[in-house]
């Protein structure tokens, strides 16, 4: 590794002409190979190619909830639409309230906006930037029904104290782990630990079929419920045209679920060969000068790492702005991620919130700046990738670290 204590000249970045640490991509994603091609083709010649029918979604949705820990699983087109079904399903009315954390994808509010229920953000903790469950008291009112814990990154919230604060307020707890395949929290798989987890199988995922989602749970009236509305209200067993509430028609491919069976077989290793990554990344970028690690909580013992999030604080000493920190890192040819813009200042959630009646959100300062001036994220091909690959990765940030303006 090069530059980290060399003293770099403005003129020296790639952004203003010099020459870039890396000019090849790095890592690789997806990941596939003869496995998924066999199952494809099975499914294709199988001539079934619907759920109702087929075998492979029923077989993922076991495979996948086992792997979890979760009795049930109930697949479906996406996450977006498996929060909102989720939300449903826990009882989640128009009118309500459900607490959400401001630092995450929007889908994590706008499922609750979709029921006309109105998300309530509870900031995040400032090392952590998952939700800090001392918040979710004050934010508690009588039309509070549920909260959304989001497994950030991949990294389990404090599940413990989300729950506590479920259990003394009666509130229902959907697990966002839209991005936490194999994660758990003291041992437990997420997904199950509140009353219904949520998983995204859209391209940039850990497990992957282009799109896809499931909702595990392992109450078994929630999963009559899960798989009633993603199956346009029929009943498991009942007639085709017997239709027992108002649903969508959500259901997954026999494709998506073949591709997915050959990428769950791959979770394991993938899960361990991102970890290794991380922990050189973590070692790495500790040696750096204004650069700073955001910390996985105790209570984490498996992170999916699907991406890498950390902060750079050398502003203060001189260093560049975040925005330009990332543009000269880019030019470096290190592909980096801004991360969120937080939700309670997305302006289609607050004029949504607005339109439903819903009280205007509140500040949350911790995700704000974070958002704004700290954090940035490598995404999980950065994580797939070589130590050499990864060593390059942290001679470019040194480098753009390292400078002064
Ligand atoms: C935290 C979070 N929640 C929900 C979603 C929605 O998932 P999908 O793209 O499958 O709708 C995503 C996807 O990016 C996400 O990252």
């Amino acid at each position: 590794m090069t530059g980290i204590r060399a003293a770099v000249s403005a003129a020296d970045l790639a952004v203003n002409g010099g020459t870039p640490v890396r000019t090849t991509p790095i890592g690789r994603w997806p990941v596939f190979g003869e496995e998924e091609e066999e199952l494809l083709l099975a499914a294709l010649r199988s001539g079934i190619w619907g759920s109702i029918d087929g075998t492979y979604v029923k077989e993922f949705e076991a495979a996948f909830a086992a792997v979890h820990d979760a009795r049930h699983g109930v697949s479906l087109v996406n996450a977006t639409m498996g929060l909102t079904v989720a939300l449903k399903a826990v009882g989640v009315q128009p009118g309500d309230e459900v607490i959400v954390p401001p630092y995450t994808f929007i889908a994590t509010a706008s499922a609750a906006l979709m029921l006309g229920a109105i998300p309530v953000f509870v900031d995040v903790d400032p090392e952590t930037l998952l939700i800090d469950p001392a918040g979710i008291d004050a934010a508690v009112t009588s039309r509070t029904r549920a909260i959304v814990p989001v497994h950030h990154g991949g990294s389990p919230a404090d599940m413990d104290g989300v729950m506590a604060a479920a259990r003394r307020h009666g509130l229902r707890v959907v697990e966002d782990a839209a991005q936490a395949h194999g994660a758990a929290w003291r041992g437990r798989p997420v997904g199950a630990i509140g009353d219904v987890g949520v998983f995204s199988f859209q391209s940039s995922k850990p497990v992957n079929a282009g799109e896809g989602g499931i909702m595990v749970t392992d109450d078994a009236e929630l999963d009559e419920l899960l798989w009633s509305y993603r199956n346009v209200g029929r009943r498991r067993g009942g007639e085709w045209y017997e239709h027992v509430r108002i649903g969508w028609n959500l259901r997954m491919t026999e494709f998506q679920a073949a591709v997915l069976l050959g990428q769950l077989r791959r979770m394991p290793d993938q899960q361990e060969q991102r970890t290794t990554a991380a922990a050189y990344l973590e070692t790495g970028m500790a040696r750096i000068p204004g650069v700073a690690p955001v910390k996985v909580p105790d209570g984490v013992t498996a992170h999916s790492w699907y991406t890498y999030h950390w902060r750079w604080l050398g502003e203060a000493d001189g260093g560049m702005p975040k925005a330009e920190f990332a543009d000269a890192l880019r030019a470096e040819g290190i592909p980096v991620f801004a991360g969120y813009v937080p939700l309670n200042r997305n302006q289609a959630i607050i004029d949504e919130i607005e339109r439903l009646g819903g009280r205007p959100a509140d500040p949350c300062p911790n995700a704000e700046r974070a958002a704004a001036d700290e954090v940035m994220v490598f995404t999980l091909p950065i994580l797939m990738g070589s130590n050499t690959d990864l060593d390059d990765v942290l001679t470019a940030v040194a480098k753009v670290a390292k400078t002064r303006r």
